[in-house]
This record gives C-alpha cells, sequence and structure tokens, in this order.
C-alpha cells in the first residue's frame, strides 16, 4: 500500500476499494488524506480493468469530518487565497460509479464526502450530521447544497442550523441514502455487489448513465430530457449496443468491448 492515510485493493472483478485509514484521528479529513484520496481515485479512473469504486472506512467511523486541528488557526487569506477544500471537488470529476459504505460517523466533511457518491449504502449504527454550526462555521464542501436537493428545505435547514445528527434509517427514508443493512460488514460487501454488477456492464454505457443522472442536478427537465436523448442517440455509435441488443436477440450473454 503505497499510501499513509487510506487503503486500496481491487477486492472484485472490475471494482476498486477505498477505506479511508486513519483511525486515531477518526478518518478526519485531512489535506494529506484528501490528496491520498483524489490520487487513488484517479487511478481507479484511469484503469481500464476498474468499472466502479467503493469508498468506506472503519465500523466506527466513515469521517468524522474534515480536520479541526488542521483548520483551527487558518486565517481568511490563506483559506481564500488557497481555495482551501477545492481539492474536495475533484471527486465530482471521477466519471465512474463511486459506491459509499457508510459505518459509523459521518459528519461535516464526512457527510459531504459520502454525499458526493453516486450511491450511499448505510450500516446499522451509521451516524450523519452537519455539526459545522457548533464550530462557528458551516458545511464547506457542498453540503447545504446537496443535503437540500436530497432531503428537502426543511429538514436540510433542521440540519445544518441545529447540527444534530440523523441515522442512517433515516437517510434512507428521506432518500438521502439507498440501503440500510443490518450489519457493518453487509454494508460493504453490499457495496462490493453493487460495485461489481455495474463493473460488469459496458464502461461507456456506464458512464453515460452517470452523466445523464448528474445532469438532472444542474438545468430544467425540458433540456435535461434532451440532454438525455443526444447521450441516447450517441450510444447508437457503440459496438457495446449492438453487443448488448444482439446478445439479447440471440439468448446469449453480452462480451462487452467497451467501444
Ligand atoms: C480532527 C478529530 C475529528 C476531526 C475526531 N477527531 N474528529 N480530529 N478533526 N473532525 C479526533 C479527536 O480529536 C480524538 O483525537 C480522536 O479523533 C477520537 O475522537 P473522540 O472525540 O475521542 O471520539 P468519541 O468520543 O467517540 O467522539 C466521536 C465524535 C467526536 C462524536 C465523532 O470526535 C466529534 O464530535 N468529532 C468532531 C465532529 C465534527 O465536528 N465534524 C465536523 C468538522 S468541521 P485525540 O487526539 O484526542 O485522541 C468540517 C467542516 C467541513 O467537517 C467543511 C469543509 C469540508
Amino acid at each position: 500500500n503505497a499510501y499513509e492515510f487510506i487503503l486500496t485493493s481491487t477486492p472484485r472483478p472490475g471494482v476498486g476499494q477505498i477505506t479511508l485509514n486513519r483511525p486515531k484521528a477518526l478518518n478526519a479529513l485531512s489535506t494529506p488524506l484528501m490528496k491520498e484520496l483524489n490520487s487513488a481515485l484517479s487511478a481507479f479512473e484511469a484503469s481500464p480493468e476498474i468499472g466502479a469504486v467503493v469508498l468506506t472506512g472503519s465500523e466506527r467511523a466513515f469521517a468524522a469530518g474534515a480536520d479541526i486541528k488542521e483548520m483551527k488557526d487558518l486565517t481568511f487569506p490563506e483559506a481564500y487565497g488557497k481555495d482551501f477544500i477545492k481539492l474536495w471537488s475533484d471527486i465530482t470529476n471521477i466519471s465512474k460509479p463511486i459506491v459509499a459504505a457508510v459505518n459509523g460517523h459521518a459528519l461535516g466533511g464526512g457527510c459531504e464526502l459520502a454525499m458526493m457518491a453516486d450511491i450511499l449504502y448505510c450500516g446499522p449504527k451509521a451516524n450523519f450530521g452537519q455539526p459545522e454550526i457548533k464550530l462557528g462555521i458551516i458545511p464547506g464542501a457542498g453540503g447545504s447544497q446537496r443535503l437540500t436537493r436530497a432531503v428537502g428545505k426543511s429538514k436540510a435547514m433542521e440540519i445544518v442550523l441545529t447540527g444534530k445528527n440523523f441515522s442512517g434509517a433515516e437517510a434512507e427514508q428521506w432518500g438521502l441514502a439507498s440501503k440500510v443493512f443490518e450489519t457493518p460488514e453487509a454494508c460493504v460487501e453490499g457495496a462490493l455487489d453493487t460495485a461489481e454488477t455495474i463493473a460488469g456492464y459496458g464502461r461507456l454505457a456506464v458512464k453515460a448513465a452517470k452523466e445523464v443522472v448528474n445532469q438532472a442536478y444542474e438545468t430544467s427537465l425540458h433540456e435535461g430530457v434532451k440532454y438525455e436523448r443526444r447521450i441516447f442517440h450517441a450510444l447508437f455509435a457503440t459496438q457495446d449496443q449492438k453487443i448488448g441488443m444482439t446478445a439479447f436477440a440471440n439468448k446469449q450473454k453480452p462480451e462487452w468491448k467497451n467501444e
């Protein structure tokens, strides 16, 4: 393992796993950790073997937030001048699907990181929240925007203004997460299963599917539907479309070419 604060592996065919591994600080997301995370994600993004990524932490913490000790003495000129937190956005430029398996604390930047994933799964003790208000700040890595889009204004306001945490069951009920598992291990396995399923499909269709769903957050319904149709049309220029539909017609399993 080439990294200090994360572990990487390929536990299933086509699946890259990144495990946040800074146990003494409950996976607090320091700048060095985030640089490693970006570097591991870029490596999986570049690898033709990998079709999807699972991002997880420990049983105790997915991540307890940005590193408060690192931020404590930060000044405005430093924060603004160096565009503190900007590198977090790199995660959202990854085109391969990311499945987050959240066990334990996912607070502040940890909650924001989980919300950047494409699919969010929770274990029984997932504990989400945006406690920044208690530190005299506000969410800074998209929390106010992604949470509001996912759960609506009243709940988002409640969470951001009170700093009160919410459970995995609530996250699932509100549509922020798509599943809650009975054990932490089942949560990670479930994320790996889903990632493996995705990695078993043609890479181009998967990339297009992620792109069009994300477009729903950026545009009007009319424009979004048009955008989807254009990408849909474009896939008829791929081998995989011919392979997939021919295999169906011949009752065979498709052998994707990713072209
Ligand atoms: C730095 C952290 C940390 C954090 C925990 N630790 N969270 N260090 N940054 N965000 C460290 C503790 O200081 C402690 O180190 C060790 O991890 C274990 O934590 P404990 O507090 O002893 O554990 P516990 O009593 O189980 O409490 C767990 C906890 C609590 C409820 C999660 O640690 C906590 O409230 N953490 C802060 C959560 C938070 O406010 N997150 C938002 C951060 S702001 P030592 O050395 O004492 O053993 C943020 C801004 C985002 O994320 C904006 C842009 C990204």
